[in-house]
Parts: structure tokens; C-alpha cells; sequence
């Protein structure tokens, strides 16, 4: 069979559940275009995306500009390794680190590998610069934190299926309440071996949480004062989602590390990146890091491109405001109807929590109805539905995803 053959939704699902492994439970809907706000089934009904592609679609679908870069970038050079030096990794490097305010940029492709790298670095960075004994670094993280699926990722996670005979795992984490400033500098108290803090500034996969006003500012606060690295995971959070470039400027909060990855390409190519200031990133040396794919020219040209559309769109002014309308709405809805308890959330990244148990199909079953009626969204953790359109959403197009899930509910 040919990439492009045309197939209905029941075979394509079939191929995948005969071929493919099962790692994941899609909602039965086969998507073959992209535009914009919008996508496509293979029989040609068109539907909101509510879901981004968990954020990395920020831009909206195959923004022109982007897939430009991607075509013309990709008939010159695609990847050199970094055996070599390429003529656009530095100029994307010399961008990136100003459009974000950091000394310097260390260039992976996914989430996770970026997280990977945040946590070598933060460690590399305790033992030679903080003096920490060797092989007693510690990191806090937060409980339900959600930073990617490697198998040191997952060692300090508390999801059961993302652990279960996963193990042995990697030692060296210490995990506190998420929001709560005592604990956290009753742990950072506790042990002068605490290398760093790794915390999502809005709990994205968890369902959305949003910590209280003036945490990771204090939380931040605490780590200076302990003298321990600040890690902000923004993978989800960054590049406009929540209102401002990132989640952390609702603060004016500078991590000493930065992770970011999805919308660093707009979803076009993976692409993920983490950034801090020389005195932290020069404790990598030749040879102690790096990836095949990480900083190819292709990358870093549709990154740029990418980058460029969040600041020529204005996509964080749009999201806030789209975000403030989204939950008013919302919260209209949920006064005249209790299938919804809450809507919370920043910018465009948002949830409901349906009223019923976690553990019932309530929420994937009105995924099923929003999907019926043109608006494409999943459940995240029970009964928690994330919201999460591309931020190139207008006014016009964002009230009448309102009514589509003011229908879905009051029919439901
Ligand atoms: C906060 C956060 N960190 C890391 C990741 C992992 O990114 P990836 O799936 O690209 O490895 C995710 C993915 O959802 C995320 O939300």
C-alpha cells in the first residue's frame, strides 16, 4: 500500500491495531488534513482541534510560513550530525537564546530528551560547581507531575500505568506536594545535597493545575536561597499557551534552566531545547552530551520560523484574551448545568472537570458527543477534559466552540 492511498477510518484503524504497538487509546476519528484551527477526517468532515497536539500545534496546522521554511530548508541540507558544523545551527542558536533571554542553548528533539538533559545538566552542575559529592546529587519534583516516558523520567513519577514493571528505577528524586511552599523549603532544609527543583509552572497532564498566585515566584525565591538550580519545565506550558511567551513570565520568573519543546516547531518537526546562562551550560564538554538529530539545520530553520509567528501573530496577547472569554463562557455554561463542576486554567490551556468519578467514562464519552458535533478533545486523567485550541483561534471561531460544547453537554 502507498502513503497516499486513500483508506477509510475502519481500515486505518485496523492497520494500527494490527501493526502497531498499543501504547496509546486514540479517540476513533482518522485525521488526514490540517488548517489552521481546523483538521480533517478522511471522509472530509472538518472539526475543531481542541487539543493541539497536547500544545505543540500552538501556530495553528501547517502554518505556511513554517512549512515553508521546512520545504525550502529540507531541499538544501536536512542533517549533518554534529560531527560537523552547519551554517544554520549557530544563527538559530544566536536567535532562540535572545528571543528567550539565556546565555546559551543546548538543542534536543522531543520533551523528554530535553528533560533528560536538564537533569544531567543540573547534576554535572552540582558536583563540579556546588561541590556535591559524587553520586548523591538529589532533584525535588513535584507529586503528579507529568516531564515524559524515558525510564529516568518515569522513576519519579506517581502514574502506576506509567511505572508498572518499568523498574529498576533511577535513584536521586525526592518528590513533594505540588503548590506547597512549606514543604518544599522544609526539603530544601533538609539535605545540603539538593541539586535542583524540576517543576511544571501550570500541571499540564495531571488536568490542568494551576498552583497558587505567587508560587513559583517564592518558590523561586526558596531555591536562591538554598542555592539550587530552579528547573522550569515548559514543554507544555511555553510559546504562548498561557497568555505570555512563557508561564513563568505571569511572575517574573527566570528559571536557571529552561526546557521547552512542541510548539518550538509549531508540531511540524520534533524540536525541543534547553537553555541557562553560561556559568551553568559550560560544565558540558565535548563528547558528555548530544543527539544525531539534535540542532540539524532543518530543525533549527523551521524553529526560527516557528518562533517568529508566536511574536508576528501576537499568539500570547490572543490567547489571553481567547483564554479570559473561554472560561466566562465556560462558566455560563456551568451555572445552568451540573454535568460540569469547574473550568480552570491560563491563557488557551485549559480544563473542565465533569461532575462524576474518576475512574467513569463520563468524560471520554463526551469526547465521543464533541467529536459528533465538529470539536476534537480528550480526556486527561478521568474526569478531567483538557481544552487546548491552536492560538491563531479568533473570537468568532472560539464562541462558536462554545456552542458546540454548550450543545454536547445540554444534549448530553
Ligand atoms: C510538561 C511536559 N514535559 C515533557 C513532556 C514530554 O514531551 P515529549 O512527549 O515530546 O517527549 C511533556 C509531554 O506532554 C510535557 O507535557
Amino acid at each position: 500500500m502507498m502513503v497516499s492511498d486513500k483508506i477509510s477510518s475502519e481500515q486505518a484503524i485496523n492497520l494500527e491495531e494490527k501493526y502497531g504497538a498499543h501504547n496509546y487509546h486514540p479517540l476513533p476519528v482518522v485525521l488526514n488534513k490540517g488548517k489552521g484551527v481546523y483538521v480533517w477526517d478522511v471522509d472530509g468532515k472538518r472539526y475543531y482541534d481542541f487539543l493541539s497536539a497536547y500544545s505543540a500545534v500552538n501556530q495553528g496546522h501547517c502554518h505556511p510560513k513554517i512549512t515553508e521554511a521546512l520545504q525550502n530548508q529540507a531541499s538544501i541540507l536536512t542533517l549533518t550530525s554534529r560531527a560537523f558544523y552547519n551554517d544554520v545551527l549557530g544563527k538559530y542558536e544566536e536567535y532562540v537564546t535572545s528571543y528567550f533571554g539565556f546565555d546559551k542553548v543546548l538543542p534536543m528533539n522531543t520533551g523528554a530528551e530535553a528533560v533528560e538533559t536538564a537533569i544531567k545538566l543540573c547534576r554535572k552542575y552540582a558536583y563540579e560547581k556546588k561541590g556535591i559529592e559524587e553520586n548523591k546529587a538529589e532533584i525535588i519534583v513535584c507529586e503528579n507531575n507529568f516531564h515524559g516516558r524515558t525510564t529516568t523520567i518515569i522513576s519519579f513519577s506517581n502514574d502506576s500505568d506509567a511505572r508498572e514493571n518499568f523498574g529498576p528505577f533511577t535513584a536521586g528524586f525526592i518528590k513533594i506536594e505540588y503548590n506547597n511552599l512549606e514543604v518544599l523549603e522544609n526539603t530544601l532544609k533538609s539535605s545540603s545535597n539538593i541539586a535542583g527543583f524540576l517543576v511544571e509552572p501550570i500541571q499540564g497532564e495531571a488536568g490542568v493545575y494551576v498552583p497558587s498566585e505567587g508560587y513559583l515566584l517564592k518558590a523561586k525565591a526558596l531555591c536562591e536561597k538554598y542555592n539550587v538550580l530552579f528547573i522550569a519545565d515548559e514543554v507544555q506550558t511555553g510559546i504562548a499557551r498561557t497568555g505570555q511567551l512563557l508561564a513563568v513570565d505571569h511572575e517574573n520568573v527566570k528559571p536557571d534552566i529552561l526546557i521547552l519543546g512542541k510548539a518550538l516547531s509549531g508540531g511540524v518537526y520534533p524540536v525541543s531545547a534547553v537553555f541557562a546562562n553560561n556559568e551553568i551550560m559550560n560544565v558540558i564538554k565535548p563528547g558528555q552530551h548530544g543527539s544525531t538529530f539534535g540542532g540539524n539545520p532543518l530543525a533549527c530553520a523551521v524553529a526560527i520560523a516557528a518562533l517568529e509567528v508566536v511574536k508576528d501573530e501576537e499568539l500570547a496577547e490572543n490567547a489571553e484574551k481567547l483564554g479570559n472569554l473561554f472560561r466566562s463562557e465556560l462558566q455560563k455554561i456551568i451555572d445552568t448545568n451540573n454535568l460540569i463542576q469547574s473550568v480552570r486554567g491560563k491563557g488557551l490551556l485549559n480544563a473542565i472537570v465533569i461532575n462524576d468519578t474518576e475512574d467513569s467514562s463520563t468524560a471520554w464519552d463526551i469526547c465521543l458527543k464533541l467529536r459528533d458535533n465538529g470539536l476534537l478533545a480528550k480526556p486527561t486523567h478521568g474526569n478531567i477534559i483538557r481544552f487546548a485550541p491552536p492560538l491563531v483561534m479568533n473570537v468568532e471561531e472560539l464562541l462558536d466552540c462554545v456552542s458546540i460544547i454548550k450543545k454536547t453537554i445540554e444534549e448530553f
